[in-house]
């Protein structure tokens, strides 16, 4: 399939059949991925520029690049010229003319439209301060391979609301789930994307994790500390009430399943008995980030 946008900075350049689109086109990837896939991006590279650490999103773009027959060129921002001032817009037309698409973890969001701004070649976000588009794309893979549907489901939040949170907002406009978040009063998520995407779907905040559990077909969480935003005092503002520990969970519907971005804090946002349970989905949900940016990526980068 072909994308109509350029970039995926957010989510909400995606329409709702492009988004449910692509998450199919994830699981039909995984699945021919078992005999090899074809090489769909033969000759094209991929630029990654990371500002911020990361485990799961260095790999899983490598190799999905690797898997489809095409290259991945890693930059740390400190090692590029950017680090001694060289402009974004000098930078971005630069590997516009090596490369065929800008994979960036950024701190400001705005970092990223900048690059979009100058490049004539398509820009992923690979995580900001702000949003973590390809997260939810992994997100509702999973979502759809252990509940089959999107119709009718319930999505709780609970913790902070942060960029991962940003992100499930949009997700959940466009796949038409309903989504509870709990948070801290103080840390809830983005007003924009909150009120953009209540424009299609019952999003509720609440600051009663019990509230926000109820009836919940998945329970999602992430760590109170991010890497942008990591003082050790806000701990306190969420612990005890904001983990998601079996207790907790008992308030969500038997069947109800467990997703974690990763990196997790165990004992903290979450129970090491929860993340390492039988209703965690943690493991397959990280597999399915090189799935869903294999397809994105076929997707995004042009012929
Ligand atoms: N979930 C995620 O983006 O992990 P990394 O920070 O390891 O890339
Ligand atoms: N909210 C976390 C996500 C890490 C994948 C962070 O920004 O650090």
């Amino acid at each position: 399939m072909k994308l109509k946008t350029k970039d995926l900075l957010t989510l909400a350049e995606l329409t709702p059949k492009e988004f449910t689109g692509l998450i199919d086109y994830s699981i039909k990837l995984k699945k021919e991925s078992k005999n090899g896939n074809k090489p769909l991006l033969k000759n094209k590279t991929l630029t990654m520029i990371f500002q911020k650490p990361s485990t799961r999103t260095r790999v899983s773009f490598e190799v999905g690049m690797f898997q489809l027959g095409g290259h991945a060129v890693n930059l740390s921002s400190n090692e590029m010229q950017l680090s001694r001032g060289e402009s974004i817009e000098d930078t971005a037309k630069t590997l516009s003319r090596y490369t065929d698409c800008i994979m960036a973890r950024v701190y400001d969001h705005v970092l990223l439209e900048k690059l979009s701004l100058f490049s004539t070649i398509p820009v992923i976000n690979g995580l900001s301060d702000s949003f973590h588009p390809c997260q939810i794309l992994a997100d509702f893979m999973t979502i759809k391979e252990k509940k089959g549907k999107f119709n009718g489901l319930k999505i709780s939040w609970i913790g902070d609301g942060n960029n991962v949170c940003n992100s499930m907002i949009y997700g959940c406009a466009l796949a038409n789930i309903k989504l509870s978040i709990a948070t801290p009063k103080g840390f809830e998520p983005d007003k924009t994307a909150l009120k953009e995407s209540k424009k299609s779907i019952d999003v509720e905040l609440t600051t009663d994790p019990l509230q926000a559990i109820k009836n919940a077909d998945v329970v999602v969480t992430d760590t109170y500390t991010s890497i942008h935003n990591n003082d050790p005092k806000r701990i306190k503002k969420f612990l005890p009430k904001y983990q998601v520990n079996q207790a907790l969970m008992n308030h969500a519907k038997n069947n109800a399943i467990f997703m974690h971005c990763l990196p997790a804090k165990r004992d903290h946002e979450v129970t090491s008995f929860v993340i390492d349970g039988p209703q965690s989905v943690v493991w397959d949900e990280a597999e399915n980030r090189l799935h869903s940016q294999k397809a994105l990526l076929a997707s995004i980068i042009r012929a």
